[in-house]
């Protein structure tokens, strides 16, 4: 199989939870930033701002949106991927042009990728350049909470979150499904048994080594899946009641 330096960084993708004291260093910063700034953009309409966040007071808002204890305290940089509608609704106003366009649930999901891809760019470096990251999609157990704390204006949406620094942990990589159940040609790959298909990758799974809490066996995939979905503080949130004060995804 070819490979690369990009390649083996994205293929030992592991999320890292616990982060040294070094404070990430203020170049590396930057370098990670400029790449959060280059990433692609649908229709360039650059739909997305990341916000640093370096006020403790921010930061204790954030943690308790999220409820993540990694989140809390000063280790690694945090940064918050916002979706932005509200720069170009402010250009079509100044210019005297309709906003309503942007309020649409295409152009929100077109925010929501402009944002993740951002995001996901700045993990690559990260890793590339070895410091760990963990996506924060807790953050999302609170957004009236962050969107006050952060002063978000309307048309704006804090996505994830994002915690970058020196790795303090080492987990192991975690499995993912076959690809041969993942990954098709031409047509959706139906299962007559999704269970069945699973079962070998559910021991696998069954096998992985969670640093999280490394009390008890972890669940095999098919049992997380029936057990998981809608539980998390961030899964229950009133997200439509949100994106309707914020103007997004009206219709
Ligand atoms: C959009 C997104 C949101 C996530 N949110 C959280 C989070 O809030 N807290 C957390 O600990 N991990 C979070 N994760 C990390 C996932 O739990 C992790 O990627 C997954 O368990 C696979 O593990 P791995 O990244 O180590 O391979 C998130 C990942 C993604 C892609």
């Amino acid at each position: 199989m070819p490979s690369n330096d990009t390649i083996r960084t994205q293929l030992n993708h592991r999320t890292i939870r616990a982060f040294t004291a070094d404070p990430v260093a203020p170049e590396v910063l930057d370098t990670l930033m400029e790449v959060v700034t280059a990433a692609p953009t649908s229709s360039f309409y650059q739909q997305r701002t990341v916000i640093r966040v370096v006020d403790p007071a921010i930061r204790q808002a954030v943690y308790e949106a999220s409820g993540q204890p990694y989140v809390g305290g000063d280790r690694g940089e945090l940064l918050i991927f916002v979706v932005d509608l509200y720069r170009n609704a402010r250009i079509r106003e100044e210019a005297g042009v309709e906003v309503r366009v942007l309020e649409s649930t295409a152009l929100f999901l077109q925010g929501v990728e402009d944002t993740l891809i951002a995001a996901q760019n700045l993990v690559v470096a990260a890793e590339s350049l070895g410091l760990g990251t963990v996506y924060l999609g807790s953050i999302g157990g609170d957004s009236k909470l962050l969107i006050d704390a952060l002063k978000l204006p309307l048309r704006t949406f804090p996505l994830v979150g994002v915690l970058v620094g020196h790795p303090a942990q080492e987990p192991a990589l975690k499995p993912r499904l076959p690809r041969e159940i993942t990954v098709a040609t031409d047509t959706y790959p139906l299962l007559e048994n999704v269970h069945e298909s699973l079962a070998d990758y559910d021991q696998v799974v069954k096998t992985y080594y969670d640093l999280r809490d490394s009390s008890k066996p972890v669940d095999t995939f098919t049992r997380q899946i029936e057990t998981k979905p809608g539980g998390g503080r961030a899964e229950k949130a009133p997200v439509r009641e949100v994106l309707d004060v914020q103007r997004l995804a009206l219709y």
